[in-house]
């Protein structure tokens, strides 16, 4: 929808995404919107860069479609500069890096570390670049934008963080032969996504009462995981978590460090699901995690980490 695309370029440029003259497409998603740029683009046995660690489902859909991934190490920063230019030293004709709130690590790519990757990036123009901006209007630091310097890209920003999953839409914004494949490959398969879902996203956006209360949970999220963050480094263990929803907390068991704290009744994520060469770690997702709750998990994640040296857990 015309409407969809005119707000969404302006949400756009106001965060410095370089929109000028370039194509916004509507896609159920950010998988969605890769899929088709990863189809369109590339050859099943090509390489593409992931961070490392990752998002589990996108690890899933590069190897579903039979691509291959070379690892690009991430720190609360980002992806490292040296990282990526060793990826696309292996081959990799596609990267995709996460702008703010990775998952599930927490890192969000900062100001200094987007002029080091532009760098590197500007060295290899045709390396196609993805970035996935999932956590948009919540994520409650500034976006440091990476695409423009190469000749394919595509700038992916998601309903799901902010507005609610269910929405499955997403926007994306890219050059022109980019976004052309993804909007005929869209043409060709489910047409379009529907336009009740789009004039939804359209009043969401719009609304002053629902921009409060995004910006009221993304203040909660934070707060929630930066308490949380502390308190796990006061029992002296190492967690990431600079935006978002999640923590990463460095584990050497993963399994005994999942099966402890789902007898102490909390569920985590084991690390496995989102690692390929990066060493182990769990994922704790703050969203059901109540300010009162966060010394007694904190307690629990030491004892199941630590349990000789911890004591008792406190749940
Ligand atoms: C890194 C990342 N990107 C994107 C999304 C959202 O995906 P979608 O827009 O397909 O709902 C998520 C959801 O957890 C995510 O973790």
């Amino acid at each position: 929808m015309p409407e969809v695309a005119e707000i969404a370029r302006a949400r756009f440029e106001a965060d410095g995404v370089p929109v000028d003259d370039v194509e916004i497409a509507v896609t159920s998603g950010t998988l969605d919107a890769i899929e088709r740029l990863l189809v369109t683009r590339l050859r099943p046995g090509d390489i593409v860069a992931v961070e490392d660690p990752g998002w589990a489902n996108l690890l899933d859909l590069v190897a579903a479609l039979g691509l291959s991934t070379v690892s690009m190490a991430v720190d609360d920063e980002g992806p490292l500069p040296d990282s990526l230019d060793e990826a696309i030293a292996l081959g990799a004709q596609a990267v995709i890096v996460t702008a703010r709130a990775q998952n599930p690590t927490g890192a969000a790519i900062s100001e200094q570390r987007a002029i080091a990757l532009r760098a590197v990036l500007a060295q290899h123009p045709q390396v196609l670049l993805i970035e996935d901006d999932h956590a948009a209007e919540l994520a409650g630091v500034a976006l440091h934008c990476l695409s423009g310097v190469t000749n394919s890209w595509a700038f992916i920003r998601s309903a799901s963080k902010p507005y609610g999953p269910d929405l499955r839409v997403a926007v994306t914004a890219g050059d022109e032969e980019t976004m052309g494949r993804v909007i005929g490959r869209l043409r060709i398969s489910t047409g379009w996504v529907s336009t009740v879902m789009q004039r939804l996203m359209l009043r969401l956006w719009l609304d002053d009462d629902v921009t409060t209360t995004v910006a009221a949970a993304a203040a909660s999220y934070d707060r929630r995981r930066l308490a949380l963050r502390d308190a796990l480094s006061v029992r002296g263990l190492q967690a990431h978590g600079t935006t978002g929803i999640n923590l990463w907390v460095r584990v050497n068991d993963e399994t005994s460090a999942v099966t402890a704290l789902r007898d102490a009744g909390y569920t985590v994520a084991p690390g496995s699901m989102f690692r390929l060469a990066s060493p182990p770690g769990i994922r704790v997702t703050i969203s059901p995690l109540d300010d009162e709750m966060v010394e007694l998990f904190a307690d629990a994640v030491a004892h199941a980490v630590h349990p000789a040296a911890a004591g008792a857990p406190g749940r």
